[in-house]
């Protein structure tokens, strides 16, 4: 090949690497450079490989923009940054839709979109809506005198658990002299506490096992998954590399939370009566007897409609008690702060109560 040819060829494949890196659809904002395969997904991970997503922060700053753009592999995606821009794309139909059939999201719905997190449209307003006007009525989203006597009895046993030390199995393992293992410690009143309102029943002391696998599975899926979608979303066939982009946990989390679930739902299912009301589950189960009931209300789809209730409930709870536990023993001041107003609006002989936010 002669050397001229050689220089127009390099100068050609430069060329071309250059526009793929900085090309992008016309009146968007500035983007993330992009590469082939994985596009800006490289950059995300090349600045913080465990938290992709935090790089996002450092493009903000560099391309002076609160909204960027950039391509998730071949997905070009506008990222917001800012509490306004969030506030109106949270708030604004035309952006009130979501990707609902890629394959490793289906892989864990039977195939198909169901839940609450990946559906949208008419199926997404149905299930959602009565999820939540129900859900209301055993406590969710609102103050309810049972549900709160009932998490103050979940709070009475954990201190108990705390004090007297560790009485069965499970227990020995987060527990150990004076020392409390965090989050698992808190798994047992969390899970009780997002179960009461779904199924109307908490798990005794010497079943806390079921709570406790309930809410580990729930933070191994939200581990095994990416807030920007991830490897797998972009390019499917690395599901086939076992826990290397997530895939192995992102399935097993949900199998165990599925089978536990499909469990409970299998007990109450034929000893359910007309009468029976103890919690979101019966009302689930009573509308899909129904003779006209939407197309989208199905046993399946009640399932996995539970896995996105709950999974949420068992890992974003006592992650963030956990958090602040945290953050409070590293600033002591705080930490007495906190306690001083403890002491002089509830004092030691009793329980903090939603009533006492109000001093
Ligand atoms: C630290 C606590 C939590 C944080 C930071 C958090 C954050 C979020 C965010 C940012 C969204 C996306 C909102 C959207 O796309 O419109 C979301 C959705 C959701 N969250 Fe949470 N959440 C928390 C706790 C919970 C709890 C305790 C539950 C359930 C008991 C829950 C259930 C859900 C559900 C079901 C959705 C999907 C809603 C839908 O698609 O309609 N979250 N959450």
């Amino acid at each position: 090949m002669s050397p001229l040819l050689v220089v127009i060829l390099v100068l050609l494949v430069t060329y071309k690497l250059y526009r793929f890196a900085y090309d992008k659809p016309p009146n968007t904002p500035p983007g993330i450079i992009r590469i082939p395969i994985g596009g800006s997904y490289w950059m995300l991970l090349w600045g913080n490989y465990k938290f992709p997503h935090l790089t996002v922060d450092y493009y903000v700053k560099k391309l002076k923009s609160k909204i960027i753009s950039c391509y998730m592999g071949d997905f070009f995606a506008v990222i917001v940054n800012d509490y306004d821009s969030i506030k109106e794309v949270l708030t604004r139909d035309e952006f009130s839709a979501r990707i609902t059939n890629a394959e490793f999201i289906m892989d864990r719905a039977f195939g198909k979109e169901l839940g609450i997190f990946f559906i949208d449209g008419e199926k997404w307003q149905e299930q959602r809506r009565f999820a939540l006007r129900h859900m209301r009525d055993f406590g969710f989203g609102r103050r309810q005198e049972k549900l709160e006597s009932e998490i103050m009895d979940e709070m009475s046993l954990f201190l108990e658990i705390l004090k007297s030390g560790p009485a069965y199995d499970g227990e020995k393992e987060i527990l150990k002299g004076n020392l409390a293992l965090f989050p698992d410690i808190l798994y047992a009143p969390a899970g009780n506490n997002i179960w009461n309102i779904v199924f109307g029943h908490r798990f005794n002391r010497n079943e806390h096992d079921v709570p406790r696998r309930l809410c580990r599975a729930a933070v191994m899926l939200l581990r095994a998954n990416d807030p920007t979608g991830g490897a797998i979303f972009q390019r499917p066939f690395l599901k086939h590399f076992g826990n290397m982009f997530g895939y192995k946990n992102h399935i097993k989390a949900n199998n165990i939370m599925k089978d536990i679930i499909r469990k409970y739902i299998e007990y109450h299912k034929p000893i359910l009566t007309e009468n029976d009301d103890r919690g979101f589950v019966d009302r689930y189960l009573k509308k899909l007897k129904e003779e006209n009931k939407l197309d989208s209300f199905t046993e399946e789809q009640l399932i996995i409609l539970l896995i996105d209730m709950m999974a949420p409930a068992s890992s974003a709870v006592p992650t963030t008690i956990t958090h602040v536990i945290k953050y409070v023993m590293h600033h002591p001041r705080v930490m007495k702060k906190i306690q001083n107003e403890i002491d002089n609006v509830v004092g030691t002989g009793r329980l903090v109560t939603w009533e006492d936010r109000k001093q």
